[in-house]
């Protein structure tokens, strides 16, 4: 018992070390992990998940309006997990592919990895981050296709 209680603490002061928590919402996923994978609360600010989910008919050329209850408590679980510090720092914007910090991590990427039809968009973490569906974003878990191990 006592081991298992110092795991999770270790778990949580991990807070940032390439990993978030994982999206553990069953309504987010069933709603928000359809069309790409869901995105850890996290990922973005308070004030960016407001904007996304207040625009949810016009989401990136598609339409992901919800009901306004399923869409209130979505965007409460949303909030209150939203993230802080660097990985959402000066980005207000809709995407975490906008945050300075997420641009400086992915620029060595070379284009043609990212434009390959296995990836697509560098919106599409967990096509790279093996783990990625469990916040954990570590590069010992990066494999990109057609490239491997990135070290
Ligand atoms: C009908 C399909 C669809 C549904 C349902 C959907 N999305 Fe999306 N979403 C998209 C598309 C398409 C993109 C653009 C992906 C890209 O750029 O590769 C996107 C992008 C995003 C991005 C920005 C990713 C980035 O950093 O560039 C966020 C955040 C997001 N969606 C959140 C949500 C949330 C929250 C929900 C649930 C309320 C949701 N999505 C439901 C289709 C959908
Ligand atoms: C084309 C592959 C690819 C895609 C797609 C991709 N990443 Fe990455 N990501 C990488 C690589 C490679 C690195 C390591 C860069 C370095 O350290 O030089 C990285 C680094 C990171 C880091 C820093 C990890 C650390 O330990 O410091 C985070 C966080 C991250 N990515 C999150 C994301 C998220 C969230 C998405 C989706 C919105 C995403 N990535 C999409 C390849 C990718």
């Amino acid at each position: 018992m006592k081991k298992l209680l110092l795991i999770t603490a270790l778990g949580l002061s991990f807070a940032f070390a390439g990993s978030v928590a994982p999206a553990d919402n069953a309504q987010y996923q069933k709603e928000c992990a359809s069309c790409h994978f869901g995105y850890q609360p996290a990922l973005l600010s308070k004030a960016s998940w407001e904007k996304v989910m207040g625009n949810l008919s016009d989401h990136f050329g598609t339409d992901a309006s919800l009901g306004k209850v399923e869409s209130e408590q979505i965007l409460s679980y949303l909030v209150s997990n939203a993230g802080s510090g660097k990985i959402t720092a000066n980005n207000s914007t809709m995407q975490i592919t906008k945050s300075p910090y997420f641009i400086k991590e992915h620029r060595k990427i070379p284009a043609k990895f990212i434009e390959q039809k296995e990836v697509n968009s560098i919106a599409n973490c967990l096509a790279c981050h093996t783990t990625a569906d469990k916040g954990n974003y570590s590069e010992r878990a990066i494999v990109i296709p057609n490239y491997g191990r990135w070290e």
